[in-house]
């Protein structure tokens, strides 16, 4: 039925507009396949894969003991996760299981995946735990060899909230030399640097990352009317991407980011049509909580 129905969204779409629809763009699963596969975790990366993605996007905070998760929240999500004991996470309480005061072993005591997602209902719920970006990157790089399939980008989110540094979120220069010491060991087995783009609303992880590295894309999300400049002057440089909420975007927006030399990738787009207009203003990525969709506009 949800086939059908793309198909038929494509077919209007090819009708009203009379233009060729194969498009090259840069199409990044969020959080994976997030709309097929619980959220940021293995099984949801290998299906945005399945679905022909560029790039596969994530979110990463700090445990205790300084492992690099996978994870929207530094805490476990009351609409997802499940307590060790088998009860689910309530809202007045997820927050107490503040992931930065946790060690990873006690991380993986939580299931987030069998209860499915409420906002995503075609969701699968399946089993699953919080990975590490190290297991996630070693996971998607060996199934991308083994069948046969180009290597994939990523889009690795810093989540960092300036108000609870030291409290739910490391501080800036910590993530940042942590992050990058990880990367450089997974780039000594999969060549990795190249196919990466560092991104987040803190441009103080952004700034700090740079300090160690200024060959890795970077791209600033952005959920605010603010102007370009103004994220400029807070970096102190030009990031490679832009990266707005979706609605935000115009073509004057698109025109004056290709004037300063960065790309759009707007996030997070779920519809078919409003893909294509945004593709329609030039943008040069979809990030989408539904790959499958978005692979029938190329
Ligand atoms: O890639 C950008 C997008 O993921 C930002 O939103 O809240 O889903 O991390 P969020
Ligand atoms: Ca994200």
């Amino acid at each position: 039925m949800r086939v059908s129905l793309i198909l038929l969204l494509t077919i209007l779409i090819m009708a009203c507009t009379n233009e060729e629809v194969i498009r090259d763009f840069d199409l990044q699963g969020h959080r994976g396949a997030r709309g097929l596969l619980p959220e940021n975790t293995i099984p949801s990366f290998i299906k945005a894969i399945d679905y022909g993605v560029d790039t596969i996007e994530f979110d990463l905070v700090m445990t205790k003991d300084r492992q690099i998760l996978i994870s929207h929240e530094p805490w476990f999500d009351h609409k997802i996760s499940t307590k060790p004991d088998g009860t689910p996470v309530t809202e007045e309480e997820q927050r107490d299981f503040n992931i930065f005061e946790m060690t990873y072993e006690e991380t993986q005591q939580f299931d987030v995946g069998v209860r499915g997602n409420p906002n995503f209902p075609n969701q699968q719920p399946m089993e699953a735990t919080k990975p590490l970006m190290s297991d996630a990157i070693r996971a998607i790089e060996e199934y991308s060899a083994e069948k046969g399939l180009p290597p994939v980008a990523y889009n690795i989110e810093t989540k960092s909230v300036p108000d609870e540094y030291g409290e739910f979120y490391p501080y800036p220069e910590e993530f940042a030399q942590l992050l990058y010491e990880e990367l450089n060991k997974l780039h000594e087995d999969f060549d990795l640097f190249g196919r990466i783009i560092i991104q987040s609303f803190d441009p103080a992880t952004l700034i700090e990352f740079r300090k160690l590295d200024d060959q890795i894309d970077q791209a600033m999300l952005v959920y605010d009317e603010r102007q370009m400049q103004e994220y400029i002057d807070e970096l102190g440089y030009t990031p490679e991407i832009w990266s707005p909420h979706y609605p935000l975007v115009t073509p004057e927006m698109v025109k004056e980011a290709d004037e300063r030399g960065m790309k759009v990738i707007p996030w997070t787009i779920n519809t078919v049509m409003e893909m294509q207009r945004q593709l329609d203003m030039g943008v040069h990525g979809i990030i989408t909580d539904y790959p499958d969709s978005a692979a029938v506009l190329r």
